[in-house]
């Protein structure tokens, strides 16, 4: 593991996926809020093995956290660090949600990382065209009426006080010792 700048604490980064930026606006929020760096796991320079802790955010498109297979390809990196995952979706906190990141996620990370559910935005004007057909079908078929609106008409729940939990629990890690080193 590698040192923190002022030589003490767990040197943590948020890597995150979005693909209509709603998770990209809150990892840039907890960016703000903490000074850790942000990476798109997309791009080159996201690697996690630089890093002590790790922050991850990926939204939830049917029914799956977007980056499941970056998480697969970087399991074992992530299972060696103590891990935050916020997910965000148009779904709340509830068994709806944990059933679809247990299902798509290998159990031992599930276990592993420390779950927040934030929620996001879908604007149908923004939606790619297949995206828009998709969800005017789960709309049309969903049972639950108010999931149903929120696939056909769009919702934006978008609230920046909702990353409080999230820089909670970093400021605790930030405030770890490394192994070998005295705590404060
Ligand atoms: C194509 C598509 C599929 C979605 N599927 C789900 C879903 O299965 N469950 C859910 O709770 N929200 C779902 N959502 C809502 C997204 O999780 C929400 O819009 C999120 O804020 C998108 O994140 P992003 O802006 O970072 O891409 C879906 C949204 C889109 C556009």
């Amino acid at each position: 593991m590698i040192q923190h700048k002022a030589g003490f604490g767990m040197k943590g980064a948020i890597f995150f996926s979005s693909k209509y930026g709603s998770t990209a606006q809150y990892a840039e929020w907890i960016r703000e809020a903490t000074d850790l760096p942000a990476f798109d796991v997309d791009k080159a320079n996201a690697d996690p093995s630089q890093y002590d802790f790790l922050v991850l955010g990926s939204p939830v498109l049917y029914h799956k956290l977007m980056f499941h297979k970056w998480v697969k390809r970087n399991l074992a990196g992530i299972m060696a660090r103590p891990t935050i995952l916020f997910s965000v979706s148009g779904a709340g906190v509830g068994a709806k949600l944990d059933a679809w990141l247990a299902g798509h996620l290998p159990a031992e990370l599930f276990s592993h990382v420390q779950h927040i559910a934030l929620r996001g935005r879908q604007d149908p004007k923004d939606l790619s065209w297949l995206d828009r057909l998709m969800l005017i079908i789960g709309g049309l078929t969903n049972d639950d009426p108010v999931a149903s609106k929120e696939e056909l008409k769009g919702f934006d729940f978008m609230d920046k006080s909702s990353i409080e939990p999230i820089v909670e629990k970093i400021v605790q890690l930030q405030g770890k010792a490394l192994p070998g080193q005295k705590g404060t």
